[in-house]
């Protein structure tokens, strides 16, 4: 765990992604960086886009897998996390967009959708270095509490407290917010290599405390982190608050 203003957190997790970026392939495949969309990553997308603008820092050749995507959205719809990740990253370096991977929210065969997105992640060679966000209760990705620690990509439905948290996106009214989304399961996310999970302010503090100090249970499915060989919690004092 790390505690430190909001923009040296967003430096350390480039830091994180630049390691896997810059030598070009790793462990005999390309690299493999996992995308998160919500408002912790956000900084960090933007030392990225720096990074590549002023010091050279090339995406070309990485493959990229986003965490989540809403069922139904319209393929143009601003909030669908294809079109997130694309305009607060993809778009602004020279990563091919052909190499940028979400789950299909729009698929008719949804399991099967689910199935081939997790073959996906294999061919490519597993998640290099994976950004995290987490939710207020303890959700990563979209795995709210009672998720299974074993899950893969599957459909889930979103708890209240998610689409409350998120109507922001939509206008602040919920009816917009979808009911269902895809998700990595905890079981996917944890066969990346190196995790790194941001939160900041005191909302989040709760779920920090659980993450980093709690009993590992379904309840606060980030917990199951504390399995993992090599997780980076980035925090703020205000999210640091309950430590
Ligand atoms: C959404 C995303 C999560 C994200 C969470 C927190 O539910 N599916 O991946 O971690 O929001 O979002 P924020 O970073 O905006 O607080």
């Amino acid at each position: 765990v790390i505690i430190a203003p909001a923009p040296q957190l967003a430096r350390l997790a480039a830091d994180a992604v630049e390691r896997v970026v810059r030598p070009g392939e790793v462990n005999g495949h390309r690299p493999v960086i996992g995308l998160a969309t919500g408002s912790s990553p956000l900084a960090v997308y933007d030392e990225l886009v720096r990074r590549h603008t002023e010091e050279g820092l090339s995406f070309a050749g990485v493959t990229a897998f986003m965490l989540d995507e809403y069922v139904g959205l319209p393929a143009d719809h601003p909030e669908r996390y294809r079109n997130v990740i694309e305009k607060e990253i993809a778009s602004r370096i020279d990563i091919d967009p052909a190499d940028v991977h979400g789950p299909d929210g729009l698929a008719e065969d949804i399991p099967a959708a689910c199935a081939a997105y997790e073959q996906a992640i294999l061919d490519a060679g597993g998640v290099d270095v994976q950004i995290l966000g987490i939710g207020t209760d303890g959700h990563i990705a979209f795995n709210e509490p009672g998720s299974s620690l074993a899950s893969r990509t599957r459909i889930k439905t979103l708890t209240r407290q998610t689409r409350e948290d998120n109507a922001r996106f939509f206008g602040g009214d919920i009816d917009q917010v979808p009911q269902h989304c895809l998700t990595q399961g905890l079981a996917t996310i944890m066969s990346a290599r190196h995790l790194v999970l941001l939160a900041t302010g005191k909302g989040k503090a709760e779920a920090v405390h659980q993450l980093t100090e709690g009993p590992v249970s379904a309840m606060w499915p980030a917990t199951i982190l504390q399995h993992h060989p090599h997780v980076t919690v980035l925090v703020d004092d205000a999210a640091a608050g309950r430590l």
